[in-house]
């Protein structure tokens, strides 16, 4: 069962999952899929509540997410350690990630994407904007760092339109 809940309230949380071995990126296209992301903002836009996404070209996932106009974001407070850890270094090309790693999609209360019914806290975003980095406008230091291989982050804009966690 899920509860609603403000989509600031877990914040904090998010940050740290973010950057403390990732939360799972759902799209769904001609195939349902998803992946491991460890960076992403959430905050307030446009008079919305929104989440940033950065999604580098050569995923599987920019494919699928390029042709959709919305995405989910699911996180675990605990655990899925593992599975966080092979959804971000395996490819939905060349297998179900669902099914390889027994992750069950739930349908999503408001849009068509579902969530992850594993994990605790969930966002169900529409796309209302999204921006191909620019790297003459990056940090020098910043695009040597991360972007040796020009494989450049698009950065994906979701109206947070459902917010919720899982309660027993
Ligand atoms: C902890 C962690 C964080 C990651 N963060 C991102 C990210 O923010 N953006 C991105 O494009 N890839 C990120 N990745 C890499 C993708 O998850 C990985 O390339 C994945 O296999 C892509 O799956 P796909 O080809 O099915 O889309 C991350 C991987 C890990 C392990």
């Amino acid at each position: 069962m899920f509860k609603d809940v403000p989509y600031d309230q877990y914040m904090t949380e998010v940050t740290q999952k973010l950057s403390s071995g990732g939360v799972f990126l759902t799209v769904k296209g001609e195939k349902l899929n998803t992946m491991t992301i460890g960076w992403g903002l959430i905050g307030h836009m446009w008079g919305k509540p929104i989440f940033i996404v950065p999604v580098r070209k050569s995923r599987f996932t920019y494919g699928l997410i390029e042709k959709s106009s919305e995405f989910t974001v699911s996180i675990p407070f605990d655990g899925l350690k593992k599975e966080l850890a092979l959804c971000g270094s395996r490819s939905g090309r060349d297998m179900d990630k669902f099914k390889e790693f027994g992750l069950t999609p739930v349908d999503g209360k408001v849009i068509n994407t579902p969530v992850i019914e594993q994990c605790n806290l969930h966002y169900e975003c529409k796309i209302v904007y999204k921006q191909e980095m620019q790297p003459d406008y990056l940090d020098l230091e910043y695009d040597e760092k991360w972007y040796g291989n020009k494989d450049y982050h698009t950065l994906y804009f979701g109206e947070i339109v459902a917010c919720y966690v899982k309660v027993q």
